[in-house]
């Protein structure tokens, strides 16, 4: 019988489409038929999945591998395993392109539901799927909540709004405004927005709901920000083009001035190629900001499930106030 934890862990990972090769699928082994049973209701059965499906290619590798696991075990499979995969196997096709993901906490109630795109670029954006960096910036907030805890944040480059939502629903932020230069990612946060701030009535928008607002933001376009205050600027995954570093810098020279440099800017970034961030770093340096390197969270002490098969660096950017 596997542990209550064990399956626990079983189901948030399915339930975030984690890579199957991360999983541990040792103490899978012998289930017994009643085991089986409530394996397949936590995963496929789940509510959650019923409502909003998780990717179903994913679930089809997913209990392909499950049933090879368990075949080599000498286990008898139970009905509805094969039943979930003969169904999935009929459904599943590959113009699939937007399926969902359920990111849950381990020490919280939330899930922050969202719908994402298969593929990593998707009409034009690499805004469409949640990113590693999201997911491990995410994860650094959870451990570090004081620094957003009752502040306004606003975010750059919020992609599908992982970082975002998790910020404004479990972190007790005051206010978080997700922004995106892309038309598209900005549709797809409204409806994430949606899906994770259900409206208390028809036309009136929950107090949640009110405390997480969205904005177009191309950081070229630095004056769409108007006059808004925020006390942290949060940014995932956006050190990868060298040739938006201009702009990029640009918008966060112009959110420093907005606040009279009294802002601290957090950033997640995947370090897929060491000069390329190298670069960057050496421009936030050349204009005086102050870059202090985080420790990142232990797999052992995470809160999220997140592949840490590319190194993710989180770094403080501050500006010496007596700069200003
Ligand atoms: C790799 S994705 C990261 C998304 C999200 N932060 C995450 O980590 O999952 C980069 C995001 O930056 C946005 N972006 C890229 N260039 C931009 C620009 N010039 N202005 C505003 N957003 C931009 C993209 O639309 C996309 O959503």
């Amino acid at each position: 019988m596997p542990s209550e934890n064990s399956l626990d862990v079983l189901k948030r990972q399915f339930l975030c489409c984690y890579p199957l090769n991360l999983i541990d699928w040792k103490p899978l082994s012998n289930l017994t038929w009643e085991d089986q049973k409530l394996l397949i209701d936590c995963t496929h059965n789940n509510e959650l999945n019923q409502k909003y499906p998780i990717s179903s290619s994913y679930q089809l590798k997913f209990f392909k591998k499950l049933i090879n696991h368990l075949e080599q075990s000498g286990v008898e499979i139970h009905d509805e395993i094969y039943e979930a995969f003969c169904n999935l196997n009929s459904q599943t096709t590959n113009d699939e392109k937007f399926s969902y993901k359920h990111y849950s906490l381990t020490y919280h109630d939330s899930v922050v539901t969202l719908k994402e795109s298969k593929s990593f670029v998707a009409d034009g954006t690499t805004g469409l799927c949640s990113w590693q960096a999201s997911l491990a910036l995410s994860d650094w907030l959870l451990h570090n909540t004081e620094l957003v805890r009752g502040k306004s944040v606003i975010e750059l480059g919020s992609g599908t709004g992982l970082c975002g939502f998790i910020v404004s629903k479990c972190c007790d932020a005051k206010h978080v405004i997700l922004t995106d230069g892309s038309p598209k990612v900005i549709d797809i946060l409204n409806t994430n927005r949606s899906l994770n701030f259900l409206p208390n009535t028809k036309d009136i928008l929950s107090d949640d709901s009110k405390k997480c607002s969205i904005l177009y933001l191309p950081w070229e376009e630095c004056e769409l920000v108007g006059t808004k205050k925020f006390d942290v600027v949060l940014a995932a995954d956006v050190v990868y083009d060298s040739s938006e570093f201009d702009s990029l810098l640009g918008i966060i020279e112009h959110l420093f001035r907005l606040m009279e440099n009294k802002v601290q800017m957090i950033l997640a970034a995947t370090v897929r190629n060491e000069s390329t961030l190298r670069t960057f770093l050496d421009l936030l340096d050349s204009k005086e900001f102050i870059i202090e390197m985080q420790e990142a969270i232990l797999e052992k002490r995470s809160y999220l499930f997140w592949d840490r098969s590319t190194p993710v660096q989180i770094l403080k950017v501050t500006k010496n106030i007596n700069l200003t």
